[in-house]
């Protein structure tokens, strides 16, 4: 039962657009001392060509340099600057360094030592990739395993996204899961998994991000720009330094998760919201899809707390940078789901619970929703769809390679979802789940503010179809 409801089995004609695909260009294999090289999304203030360029080399190597080519021909190589590691994080992150340039406006072209990375933002966006919670679970009380594609298929994932050749990659967030040693009885599912640095009051290290992230993602960081959200297993007790340093686009940032001294104890850096950016990907001729970021990694899920008055600020601001505009279009991108639904069988006995999720980040948005068409998130290891009257349509894709979510016990909430005095949403009138692995494809359809949105699986076959119009999603289980 993929519908939770049919709200009375809609009709649509889903329009589909031309596809186009950004070449890369050809370049000769030139071996290369960078062990990662990508693009991120970047805000106008940080970058006015709104990309940012990274290498991840080898402590003790040189920056590389950043070879562009312009629209007129022109080449020019910038030497990359370190990115200062996050202090008081020695020795987790001492065997790579970050090196980083702003890619210059009007670029064609880019290659750090011979290898390929995206340029330039679309120009004209016909084709997004969408995906969330990729990174392979090793804790205390649940190991993946990280050796079988088939129970982690964040590579195959990766290698598919590449060959559909977006203009932009979303992912969600949730990057980093090796939070614990490998149980000495699981060695054979994550024996080769690095382990947390002893004494550090976080879980990343370099090594550990290499294995969750950047070597299984590398085929698609070579082909598309990485819009990269920050999700709460990026916390700052968690995988927060490590998103600092590698992913985070902006300057100064990468010490927002350094651990502070208290009392001579190194412990972690509270947990905060970062600052919202704004992300435009212009779709067609006066029609720009403006995406607001919003850094929910903090929060409680299940019930509002003071939290929500801290991350209140990131909706706010979302919010004026969303105000409407002729030709604007836009969609909150932020970890945590405003709107998502839990299974029931979540539940423990004898427990409060319920069904809706996240309480922190639906008091904090509270009134603050009305420009969006769509709000993306993950956080929920299934690909779920949920509509709220006069809401935007919530997306959730969190199944990138993470172990999946449980695949019963959805039902359409009964019970209101309440996020303090007179602030209740409305009930909602239809919602979709599929516990599949798999990323999305998003077009944009002829009409402002309308997306085909294919929901596919590991290895690039539909699933799902579903779509955004008129601030409503609908899906359709592929037959
Ligand atoms: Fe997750
Ligand atoms: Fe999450």
């Amino acid at each position: 039962m993929k519908a939770m409801q049919n709200a009375g089995a809609v009709a649509l004609l889903i329009i589909a657009v031309g596809v186009g695909s950004a070449a890369l260009p050809a370049q000769a294999a030139v071996s290369s001392s960078a062990i990662a090289a990508y693009s991120i999304a970047a805000p106008i203030s940080t970058a006015p060509s709104g990309l940012v360029a990274r290498a991840i080399v080898a402590a003790g190597v040189d920056c590389p340099t950043l070879d562009v080519t312009s629209v007129g021909g022109a080449t020019r190589s910038i030497t990359m600057r370190e990115r200062p590691r996050p202090a008081r994080t020695s020795p987790a992150f001492d065997s790579l360094t970050v090196c980083s340039s702003v890619m210059p406006r009007g670029s064609v072209s880019a290659s750090i030592e011979g290898r390929p990375i995206p340029a330039r933002m679309p120009a004209r966006t016909t084709r997004l990739a969408l995906m969330g919670d990729s990174g392979c679970r090793i804790s205390a009380r649940q190991v993946q395993d990280c050796a079988d594609p088939d129970e982690w298929p964040l590579a195959r994932i990766a290698s598919e996204i590449a060959k559909e050749r977006p203009d932009a990659i979303i992912m969600n967030g949730d990057y980093f899961y090796r939070e614990a040693p490998c149980p000495a009885a699981d060695q054979a599912l994550c024996g080769s998994s690095p382990s947390p640095v002893t004494g550090m009051p976080f879980t990343d290290s370099a090594y550990g991000w290499l294995a969750d992230a950047f070597l299984p993602m590398a085929p698609m960081l070579s082909v598309a720009p990485l819009v990269a959200i920050r999700g709460n297993h990026e916390a700052c007790y968690r995988g927060g330094n490590g998103y600092f340093y590698f992913l985070d686009p902006r300057e100064g940032t990468s010490g927002a998760c350094a651990p502070i001294d208290v009392n001579g104890t190194l412990t972690a850096a509270p947990t905060l919201p970062s600052d919202t950016y704004a992300i435009d990907l212009p779709v067609t001729t006066g029609r720009t899809l403006r995406l607001a970021v919003v850094d929910s990694a903090g929060g409680n899920d299940a019930v509002v707390e003071a939290y929500a008055a801290i991350q209140r600020p990131a909706y706010a601001k979302a919010a004026a940078l969303t105000a409407p505009r002729a030709g604007r279009e836009s969609w909150l991108v932020t970890h945590r789901p405003i709107f998502g639904i839990l299974p029931t069988v979540f539940a423990t006995p004898g427990q409060p619970f319920s069904q809706w999720s996240s309480y922190d980040q639906g008091a904090a948005a509270y009134g603050l929703l009305d420009s969006y068409d769509m709000i993306f998130s993950s956080h929920q290891h299934l690909a779920q769809a949920v509509q709220l009257p006069g809401q935007p349509g919530q997306l959730i894709l969190g199944n990138a390679g993470t172990e999946l979510d449980p695949t019963i016990g959805y039902s359409l909430p009964t019970t209101a979802y309440t996020v303090g005095e007179g602030k209740t949403y409305p009930m909602p009138s239809w919602a979709w789940v599929d516990v599949t692995f798999g990323y999305a494809m998003a077009t944009p359809n002829e009409t402002a503010g309308s997306w085909r949105l294919d929901m596919k699986g590991t290895d690039g076959s539909r699933f799902a179809r579903c779509g955004v119009r008129d601030r409503s999603l609908y899906c359709a289980t592929a037959q």
